[in-house]
């Protein structure tokens, strides 16, 4: 049966591969246009691996850009005011072209791993902003997001989803090599590499990190309206925020919200004691010899 948008129904496919990445296959078609970006020098770049508080950093940098102004936040969706920069998908602007018609400064949300980057970004010295979460609370939040959005293949159990994730081949590829791959280049790029289990602990601090990171100052009313308007609670009911205005076709809320839970931990509430034992091993294992640090629960 077809939906009431008329978009039909949006077919669960196996994900295609990026120079060995798995990725959804519309992206990888649309990818020449992706690696031909022109970035201009005031982009500023929000990087994540998904599920890592991509769309929270996102409305917090929104809320910077707009002195702390909530109605020019409610604008348009997240997914506009921060375009995906290698979305693309049957029907609507794919992330390039919307950037194109976006007026700088721009913010762009991108996934890609830190080797797939588009050249122009580092021509330009674009500011990054790179975001981290632990992979325990990621793959579980991936889990859920999986069933909900439905460009992705079926996750089948959550012991199959673990094992695809821990091999790398849910969409994006192996986040220990993403969450590595972009720390490594910390000293080379103007990145700020922070972390969803700090933003959750002291979300003041992280804010005023932002604020030197990107030169700027903001008084203390600012700052506490930004705190306020980017809590899980004020961003779950908010529809410029939480994905709701997308169709049920490509994501169905009824079956996960796309703002869940929002903590950092839920992970206990999943794994079992044996999944948990294995997926320590292996993050040992795929961590070793790393000084990035992760923290699985506040
Ligand atoms: S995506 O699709 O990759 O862009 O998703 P992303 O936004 O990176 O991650 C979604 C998870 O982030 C949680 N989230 C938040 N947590 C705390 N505070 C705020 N304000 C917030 N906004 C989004 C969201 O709930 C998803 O995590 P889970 O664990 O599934 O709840």
């Amino acid at each position: 049966p077809s939906s009431a948008m008329g978009m039909g129904d949006v077919v669960r496919e196996e994900l295609g591969s990026l120079h060995g990445i798995p990725l959804y296959k519309s992206f990888v078609e649309g990818w020449p246009q992706v690696e031909a970006f022109q970035a201009r020098p005031d982009d500023l770049l929000v990087a994540t691996y998904p599920k890592s508080g991509t769309t929270w950093l996102s409305e917090i940098l929104d809320m910077i850009y707009n002195d702390g102004d909530v109605e020019k936040c409610r604008r348009d969706a997240i997914f506009n005011r921060v375009p995906f920069l290698e979305m693309k998908a049957h029907g609507v602007l794919s992330g390039v072209e919307l950037l194109e018609k976006t007026p700088s400064p721009r913010l762009v949300k991108t996934h890609l791993p830190v080797q797939l980057l588009p050249t122009s970004f580092r021509d330009k010295n674009c500011k990054v902003i790179y975001m981290a979460r632990n992979p325990k609370d990621v793959v579980i939040s991936y889990y859920y997001f999986y069933q909900m959005a439905k460009i992705h293949p079926d996750p089948g159990t959550l012991g199959e989803f673990l094992e695809a994730f821990m091999a790398g081949k849910a969409a994006y590829g192996s986040w220990y090599e993403h969450v590595r791959g972009w720390w490594e280049k910390k000293q080379e790029k103007q990145l700020l590499y922070l972390f969803y289990e700090d933003m959750k602990k002291d979300p003041r601090r992280e804010v005023q990190k932002i604020l030197r990171f990107l030169g700027k100052e903001a008084p203390e009313g600012v700052v506490e309206r930004i705190l306020h308007h980017t809590s899980f609670q004020e961003m779950k009911k908010n529809p410029a925020a939480n994905y709701e205005t997308m169709p049920t076709a490509l994501m169905d809320h009824s079956l996960s919200p796309f703002l869940r839970k929002g903590i950092s931990g839920d992970w206990k509430n999943h794994f079992t004691v044996a999944q948990n034992e294995r997926f320590d091993q292996h993050y040992r294992e795929h961590m070793a010899g790393s000084d990035l640090c992760f923290q699985m629960e506040v």
